[in-house]
């Protein structure tokens, strides 16, 4: 009687190259050999590319230069002054620590090029971080993820192709899209050995060094078939130069696609939840803070993630959360889509509710009034803009014809960027000079910096009746009115000087 088991071997092939081979026993149908990688294959797997030098790729490939020196960590992109940015000492992202991990790899392990064929052919395990935002045409516009870089890199790959090569998708996409990718890249003449591996990434922006280097877990999917596996092994011993082994998950490769999605989205619903009972408490006196304290001492809930804000952003939660539900819909399971968009709507509520209590407040009408921002990036500790809520505020600010002065410690540059079709806005990184002669101050962003101002100072400066707007929460509120202004929180009661 045959057991199912594997034996590993090596062995010359008939050009005399040493083959790493496996042999798999299996039980009624006897012996079957499957694809072996060659020597040049083996060493091949030192040398780890990754295309796509953006948020994701940039920092991740770091920390694997940083962990494994015995690996060579090249990062290439299609945009070269993002690859010039990242060999300077300006670096297209800001990341506290990055610069360091940075400084400590490159030109050592860690490269940062434009040839991505070069790379391609001189690697045996690519990291795939291009872009996947929401598709703005066609068929699923506005939901599906656009997929045409992933597409063409998935094609590139193949066509530089000349060893086998490990291809792990580290960017979010949708459930099924490694059958996709292992189609291109087997429709040429399947003579060269691809696996693909789902190895989805959970930095949070911001604190992507500590994400990276302390991750909750490492979840690493795969065919589970004999070479599936044996290409999953070789990821797990990249991570397992920092990581302890029971953090690192294996899955199959559609488990592992879907729970990116899914922790996402997880997350973005609890957001929208406490967001959702903030207006409740507006309305009851029940104070959000203490609502959030209450429920999320219950070791069943946890306390993260449950901060009422003027709504969540960034380049994932809106947009994996629509992916999610799109693909549900083509599943026929409507119930749960509609379930789904509901987390995304409730964000687009606390946003409008948010502009239109500012309106309420400040007696109908903003027109010719100064407002200023404190904050455009999605969340503190990171000068990225997208999806932040700070945008939508601005652009329906602008519409009520109020004048808008935008500061902000690290986004100013992309705030200009996406706001360069609005008139009317001034940009001051120094938020006293920002909030100078102003009739109201809205927090958009919690950067701490916020929360050490002098308000007396910022106060005596403004025009009166001052106002604030903590769309984060996280001012002194009590103190904020001692000194004059009229505070309007989340989830709480206004602190007014008005009868
Ligand atoms: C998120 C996921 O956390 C990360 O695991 C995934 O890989 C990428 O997407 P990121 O978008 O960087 O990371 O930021 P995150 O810290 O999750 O915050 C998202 C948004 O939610 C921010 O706008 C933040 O301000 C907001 N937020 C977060 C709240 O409004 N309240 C909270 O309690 C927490
Ligand atoms: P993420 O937050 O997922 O890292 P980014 O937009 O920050 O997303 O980064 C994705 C990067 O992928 C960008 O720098 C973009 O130029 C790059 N990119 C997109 N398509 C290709 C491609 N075909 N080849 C190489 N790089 C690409």
């Amino acid at each position: 009687m045959f057991f199912p088991g594997i034996l590993c071997g090596r062995q010359p092939d008939v050009a005399g190259r040493l083959i790493f081979g496996f042999s798999i026993f299996h039980e009624g149908s006897g012996y079957v050999r499957i694809p072996k990688i060659t020597m040049e294959g083996f060493l091949e797997r030192k040398n780890i590319l990754c295309i796509g030098a953006g948020y994701v790729g940039g920092p991740t490939m770091a920390m694997i230069a940083y962990k494994c020196p015995q690996y060579k960590v090249t990062v290439v992109d299609i945009n070269h002054e993002k690859i010039a940015r990242w060999n300077s000492d300006d670096l297209p992202v800001y990341e506290p620590g990055l610069d360091e991990i940075i400084r400590a790899t490159r030109g050592k392990n860690l490269f940062f090029e434009t040839d991505i064929d070069k790379g391609i052919r001189e690697s045996g395990i690519i990291f795939v971080g291009v872009n996947t935002p929401t598709k703005t045409f066609g068929a699923g516009a506005g939901k599906a993820a656009d997929l045409q870089y992933w597409e063409k890199t998935a094609r590139q790959i193949r066509e530089a192709s000349e060893s086998p090569k490990i291809v792990v998708e580290k960017c979010t996409i949708p459930v099924k899209t490694a059958l996709a990718m292992e189609r291109i890249l087997t429709s040429k003449d399947g003579s060269i050995r691809f696996d693909v591996l789902s190895n989805p990434e959970f930095l949070a922006e911001g604190t992507a060094i500590r994400d990276l280097e302390f991750p909750d877990r490492v979840l690493i999917g795969s065919r589970e078939t004999p070479n599936g596996i044996e290409a999953r092994k070789a990821i797990v011993d990249i991570y397992l130069n920092w990581v302890p082994r029971e953090k690192i998950i294996e899955s199959n490769i559609w488990s592992s696609e879907l729970s990116k999605l899914v922790a996402n989205a997880f997350l973005a619903q609890r957001i929208s939840s406490i967001n959702a009972i903030s207006a409740l408490c507006e309305k009851t006196e029940a104070d959000i803070a203490e609502v959030s304290r209450a429920i999320g001492l219950d070791s069943r809930l946890g306390s993260k993630f449950l901060n009422a804000s003027v709504g969540f952003g960034g380049s994932c939660f809106k947009k994996d959360i629509l992916n999610l539900a799109y693909i549900c819909r083509g599943y026929g399971l409507d119930d749960v889509a509609d379930y789904w968009e509901s987390v995304v709507g409730i964000n687009e509520y606390q946003k409008e509710r948010f502009i239109l209590g500012i309106l309420n407040a400040m007696f109908n009408t903003l027109a010719g009034k100064r407002i200023c921002l404190f904050g455009f990036a999605f969340k503190a500790d990171t000068g990225d803009t997208r999806e932040t809520p700070a945008y939508t505020v601005a652009r329906r600010l602008c519409e009520e014809k109020a004048e808008l002065i935008i500061t902000d410690p690290k986004a100013l540059d992309n705030a200009r960027i996406d706001l360069q079709d609005t008139d009317g806005i001034t940009y001051e990184p120094d938020p006293y000079k920002a909030a100078r002669g102003c009739d109201a101050i809205a927090v958009m962003t919690e950067w701490k910096l916020y929360t050490e101002l002098d308000y007396e100072r910022i106060y005596d400066s403004m025009s009166k009746p001052a106002f604030i707007f903590d769309g984060r929460n996280i001012m002194d509120h009590r103190r904020l009115h001692e000194i004059g202004f009229n505070v309007y929180p989340i989830g709480k009661r206004p602190l007014v000087h008005f009868t």
